[in-house]
């Protein structure tokens, strides 16, 4: 058997195996019939968590100012990867409980070997019902096509700039070609939409126009994104607050307010004759926390309740040291149960030493 232990300030750490998980005389005063409530994923602030974000590697072949900072040799060791089998039966168990949607990303997604058989078999698993990827693109032009017959449907492509010195300044690496023929191949494949996510900063600001313009020819929606304090890489960053960016597409494309399946946290905006949609990721200047319904899974098999808090669950300790399925729902409930309310950037933006590739963005 068993266990993991949820301490008082909510972390969780490996235990001694002991079921049902210990935890802390708080958390039972907060939430006295949680485990009687076997049947949703929701936390205590009323959030249904339907979405898992999965970090299939930590590592990349670029180095974006704002991520994995130049040098950096914190990367996972191998054996801590959670391989396919682990994968695919943890998801099976989070989608038993209600789980609907899944991302892949990374670190880059694509470079995980057979990254294409893991898409099929989670893509397979009864209850999934969208599995979408985020990718930085440089190796999309090979792999579109076996991606979407894997059941891959959505895409996301990180973009920062247009210009090949604006992409090797922000992204580390020339690789401003290899973005645009992934791109034009996933388009040639079908997906649809293909969102391009471009983090906007002071050294990229004065590109949003050609952005958008290049998104509008080719039917792609683009999603700006407020820079988020991820270690200090990040928050060297020159942070730009999206409001008045919002307000001025607003007003010179006369965008209204539009929907799009999958949104997550991004508020769109769209042309009335729907040819152009742009969202607002502003974690910053208004942040999205009240909607959040994910969570976040490393590679390494560690939970992570926020993207900018700490409270995080180990599940390598619970698949590797035998735990039933039954067991892992419980841990997956007690989880979801340490979910905080909301992130800090803006109050404590030195509280986070974690890099996006570890947690998946
Ligand atoms: C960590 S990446 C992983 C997937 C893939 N490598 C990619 O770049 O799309 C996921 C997303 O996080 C974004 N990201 C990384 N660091 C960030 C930061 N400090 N603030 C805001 N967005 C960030 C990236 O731009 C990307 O869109
Ligand atoms: S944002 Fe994506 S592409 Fe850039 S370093 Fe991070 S993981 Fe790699």
């Amino acid at each position: 058997m068993i266990s993991v232990k949820a301490s008082a300030d909510g972390l969780v750490e490996d235990q001694a195996p002991r079921f049902p998980p210990a935890v802390s005389g708080d958390y039972i005063l907060r939430q006295p019939n949680r485990w009687m409530n076997m049947d949703a994923l929701l936390d205590r602030f009323g959030r249904r968590i339907e979405y898992l974000r999965l970090s299939v590697t930590d590592r990349c072949d670029l180095r974006c100012a704002y991520c994995i900072p130049e040098g950096f040799k914190g990367f996972e060791e191998p054996e801590h990867w959670l391989d396919f089998d682990e994968l695919e039966r943890l998801i099976r168990v989070f989608a038993g409980l209600g789980l609907k949607r899944l991302r892949l990303t990374g670190g880059e997604p694509l470079l995980r070997r057979n990254i294409v058989d893991l898409c099929r078999r989670v893509s397979a698993i009864p209850g999934i019902e969208d599995l979408s990827l985020s990718t930085n693109a440089t190796q999309l032009a090979a792999m579109a096509g076996d991606l979407k017959a894997a059941g891959v449907t959505r895409l996301n492509v990180s973009l920062d700039s247009l210009r090949p010195e604006g992409v090797e300044k922000i992204n580390g690496r020339p690789v401003l070609d290899k973005i645009l023929a992934g791109l034009e191949a996933a388009r040639a494949t079908g997906f649809q939409p293909i969102k391009i996510n471009m983090v906007v900063m002071r050294e990229n600001a004065a590109e949003i126009d050609a952005m958008v313009a290049y998104c509008m020819e080719r039917g792609f929606v683009l999603r700006l994104i407020e820079v988020m304090p991820m270690g200090d890489t990040a928050r060297k960053m020159g942070y730009v607050d999206l409001q008045p960016v919002k307000a001025g597409l607003q007003h010179r494309f006369g965008l209204i307010d539009t929907v799009l399946r999958g949104g997550g946290p991004a508020r769109y905006l769209g042309t009335p004759d729907g040819r152009f949609t742009v969202g607002f990721i502003t974690p910053i200047s208004q942040h999205f926390c009240a909607t959040c319904n994910r969570v976040r899974l490393t590679v390494d098999g560690t939970l992570h309740l926020c993207l900018g808090q700490e409270e995080r669950m180990d599940f390598r300790a619970l698949l590797r040291g035998g735990a039933s399925d039954a067991e892992l729902a419980d841990a997956i409930r007690l989880a979801i149960d340490l979910k905080p309310e909301r992130h800090e950037f803006v109050e404590a933006p030195q509280k986070l030493v974690r890099f996006m590739n570890m947690t998946g963005g």
